[in-house]
């Protein structure tokens, strides 16, 4: 395994000069045109991430709200694969604990972090993802990844060497987020008219992971790239905007859009797997972050996959061939994701994909 020392140690040290091995030059190419425009601004609506209401409207017990507001669903899947979800039913009150708590993760001594480090030829931990060799370029940020749910699938040594107040944050965040997942994947089903048990038996025992990023400030940050651009491999991420901080952008367009962090809301986003379930109909979209030169920004990404034991494809309510072909082949989850992580984070891979 190649070991990364973290971002934050190099930031303490006041490095004026960036090394070599996270200056980035291609990324960087293609947002020349548009980073410094104000091509947002000027057509400010149309490059808003949708918001979707979900207590107040997809729940609603008037129909006539709830349909619309699953209409607006069902547009925001197809042709933005990122909305917001207010009204989401996680309380404020856990939600808040968790960020100060992983706020306080991240300020830990490098010391008690390597307490709760990567072991070698694992994920899960303080360290980084998606580091395939020496010479590639590295991203701007520092992770600390754990398994969730299922229970029987957690690395319980771990958990045990977290502060007891994170844990209970964990616990809590986690069951919120596995209900609201299945709130929005059943709706998903029903406005694609996909067979609503196919959904059900997917992610009865639905594999749930969290990934906690800090990316500190940079004060190079047009030299570096927080997180590479790439499109989840999971169903549904559901991403906490720790602070104000903007810096996560999505493609849209041709053009990078800035998701700004709305208080008290939830950025979802259609991953791989939700775009083979749909049969196409839910593309996953790439994304990337940037990095800020005075401010540092926290997230947590929480993945939410289809049950690790299964195979999957195209869901066989949605295909009908002739007609209706499908057009991902089908896989085990598990042989997905080893797929998955043995490679870089490289822009869009579908990598069921036919064609
Ligand atoms: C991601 O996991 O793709 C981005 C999370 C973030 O906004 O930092
Ligand atoms: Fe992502």
């Amino acid at each position: 395994p190649i070991v990364v020392p973290l971002v934050r140690e190099l930031v303490k040290e006041n490095i004026t000069e960036i090394p070599n091995r996270y200056i980035r030059t291609t990324c960087l190419d293609h947002e020349e045109d548009h980073s410094h425009s104000d091509d947002y601004d000027s057509a400010a609506a149309k490059y808003d991430i949708p918001v979707i209401d979900v207590e107040g409207g997809l729940l609603s017990g008037e129909s006539v709200l709830a349909d619309s507001e699953l209409e607006k669903l069902h547009s925001a899947c197809q042709h933005w694969g990122f909305f917001q979800v207010a009204n989401h039913g996680i309380s404020s009150l856990v939600i808040d604990k968790l960020k100060s708590e992983i706020h306080n993760l991240f300020e830990l001594p490098l010391e008690e972090k390597k307490k709760i480090w990567q072991e070698p030829g694992d994920m899960e931990g303080f360290g980084q993802q998606f580091v395939v060799s020496d010479e590639q370029k590295l991203d701007w940020l520092d992770m600390f990844y754990i398994t969730a749910l299922p229970i029987k699938m957690r690395k319980h040594q771990l958990f045990a060497g977290l502060p007891l107040q994170l844990r209970e944050a964990l616990e809590a965040y986690s069951l919120g987020l596995k209900n609201l997942n299945m709130i929005l994947l059943r709706k998903m089903a029903k406005a694609l008219k996909m067979d609503s048990d196919e959904m059900e038996e997917l992610f009865s025992d639905c594999l749930q992971r969290m990934k906690m990023n800090y990316y500190p400030p940079c004060p190079k940050s047009q030299q570096v790239i927080g997180l590479s651009p790439h499109s989840d491999a999971g169903a549904l991420t559901f991403v906490l905007q720790l602070n104000e901080t903007e810096g996560l952008q999505i493609l849209k367009d041709g053009k990078w859009v800035p998701v700004k962090p709305i208080p008290g809301a939830l950025v979802v986003n259609i991953g791989d797997m939700i775009e083979i379930l749909s049969n196409g109909a839910y593309p996953s979209i790439e994304h990337r972050v940037m990095v800020n030169p005075t401010i540092e920004r926290l997230s947590i990404a929480t993945f939410h996959s289809i049950n690790p034991d299964a195979e999957f494809g195209p869901a066989l309510s949605l295909i009908d061939p002739p007609h209706k072909p499908a057009l991902f082949r089908r896989e085990t989850v598990k042989k997905y994701y080893r797929n998955f992580f043995s490679q870089k984070l490289n822009g869009k891979t579908t990598s069921l994909d036919f064609m």
